[in-house]
């Protein structure tokens, strides 16, 4: 899923922050790229600027600091950042020769000094794990020196601080619980850009849900690149947990207890999760979703491929038997479970017949939705090192056609069998089409757009379906 936002928030007039600066003198402008990691990320970035005293914009014109958080996936990811470089040039040479430009995220860490060589405009570069050294850097650059850290922790959760809530509808938010990821996926940039899989403090990420609910939040996704893993028994990188002690092991934090315990916050708050990761998704976790009604029925379970010989070489740590194994499990505990994934197509050395078995392990699963992708060789990776991108562009464009098609087939499929259906909506704001309507999703994730009739966001209304696109319910409030 690629997402592009501008994060916009105005503060006006001069507020005073905790440290007694003033807020809103000097003007951030934040856009973030790529993940649901990178924005909750750039709340954290605004709430450390915010300390001295940066207000945020969304007029760009007007920054004295611009920030891009960046991401590295796909070649194509880094293209497009590249060329909105490209635009903050034009505009800090038109209208503001003062302006700051720090480039954030996978892309600094990954390219480091590299940024600042290439891309004359950038004064400042940091990794995902140093954004509370920003202050200082910032500092730095308004010296006339330009500023990078992409040192990266074992350590860093920033558990404590509270996220500025950008450009949010009051009603869903975003709770970071693992950074990093240890899996080392041969295709994946992110071990090398996030760095090592580790676990924020239980008690930070309950307090923090806890006071969401306390302003109005009615839903929280629960954030990681592989949510399944995560383990707390006093910090420190997982890795590490063999060496904890006896009482740290009994009293360690799963998944499954803290997903139990943000559950049992309040019945009002719909649980969501981002990423499960087939090989580190356990059954004690799909028994929790199971018991606890407001633990929406959705997961986002990403295969990648549907054949065994592909896994093994995406290092994938799970087969098609065991993938779909897990898929019934799913379904028996939970019939009524949305699943989604994402694909990867024409990685190195697939042949006609993975492909195929990739269409037929959809064919069995018949996901709500699918994110997919073609294989984009991403430098120093296993597979960049060790393997031949040699499936031919035209092979990979005609592979991805077909799976988008046969998804598209299959999500349609599921909302039709939605029409007539009554579903529990929470309404999260007005719909970008009318202004009669609201939108809201189902415990499903389906995104339905209904009559606004005396409702207001925030509201959970039971909406009764009646027309359908592949990815849009409309239905009326009953
Ligand atoms: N090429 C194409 N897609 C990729 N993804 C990760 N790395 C690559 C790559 N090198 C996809 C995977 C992952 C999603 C976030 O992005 O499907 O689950
Ligand atoms: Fe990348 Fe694999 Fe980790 Fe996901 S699980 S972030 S694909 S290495």
């Amino acid at each position: 899923m690629f997402l592009k936002k501008i994060i916009d928030e105005k503060i006006q007039g001069a507020v005073l922050n905790k440290t007694n600066k003033q807020i809103g003198l000097k003007k951030m402008y934040i856009e973030s790229y790529g993940c649901q990691m990178n924005f909750s990320d750039s709340e954290i970035v605004a709430s450390i600027l915010t300390e001295e005293g940066f207000g945020t914009t969304n007029i760009i014109e007007e920054a004295n600091l611009v920030l891009i958080n960046t991401c590295s996936i796909r070649e194509k990811a880094e293209q497009t950042i590249r060329k909105r470089l490209q635009f903050y040039n034009s505009i800090k040479k038109k209208y503001n020769k003062n302006m700051m430009v720090g480039v954030l995220g996978c892309m600094a860490e990954r390219l480091k000094e590299n940024l600042l060589e290439e891309e004359k405009l950038v004064d400042m570069v940091v990794g995902p794990d140093a954004y509370r050294d920003l202050p200082k850097l910032v500092n730095q650059i308004e010296d006339g020196k330009k500023g990078i850290n992409v040192f990266l922790s074992l350590e860093e959760t920033y558990a404590e601080i509270n996220p500025v809530r950008l450009a949010g509808n009051g009603v869903t938010a975003f709770v970071s619980i693992t950074r990093g990821c240890d899996n080392m996926c041969t295709f994946c940039v992110v071990p090398y850009t996030r760095g090592r899989e580790r676990s924020r403090d239980p008690k930070s990420i309950i307090k923090e849900c806890q006071q969401l609910v306390k302003q109005g939040y009615k839903e929280v996704t629960l954030l990681g690149q592989n949510v399944d893993s995560y383990l707390w028994y006093g910090g420190g990188p997982k890795k590490e947990f063999k060496k904890a002690t006896e009482e740290e092991i009994k009293n360690s934090w799963n998944f499954a207890k803290l997903l139990e315990k943000v559950a049992q916050i309040s019945s009002e708050l719909r649980v969501r999760f981002s990423t499960s990761n087939p090989q580190d998704m356990h059954l004690d976790v799909i028994d929790v979703i199971a018991k606890y009604k407001n633990i929406c029925n959705y997961i986002h379970l990403p295969v990648q491929s549907g054949s065994t010989r592909i896994l093994k070489l995406m290092n994938r740590g799970y087969t098609r038997e065991e993938y779909l194994l897990l898929i019934d499990r799913i379904k028996k505990r939970i019939p009524d479970c949305a699943i989604s994934m994402d694909m990867i197509t024409g990685f190195c050395s697939e042949k006609e017949e993975d492909h195929l078995e990739t269409l037929s392990l959809m064919d069995y699963v018949k996901y709500e939705y699918g994110y997919m992708f073609k294989y984009s060789e991403r430098p120093n990776t296993t597979a960049a090192k060790r393997m031949k991108d040699d499936i031919k562009e035209s092979i990979k464009q005609r592979r991805l056609s077909e799976i988008i098609n046969k998804q598209r087939k299959h999500s349609l499929l599921s909302m039709q069998k939605k029409i007539g259906q009554t579903y529990e909506v929470l309404i999260e704001g007005t719909s970008k089409r009318s202004k009669q309507h609201f939108f809201g999703r189902t415990t499903h994730n389906s995104t339905v757009i209904f009559n606004k009739k005396h409702y207001k966001k925030g509201d959970y209304v039971m909406v009764n379906i009646k027309e359908c696109t592949s990815a849009t319910l409309i239905g009326d409030i009953i």
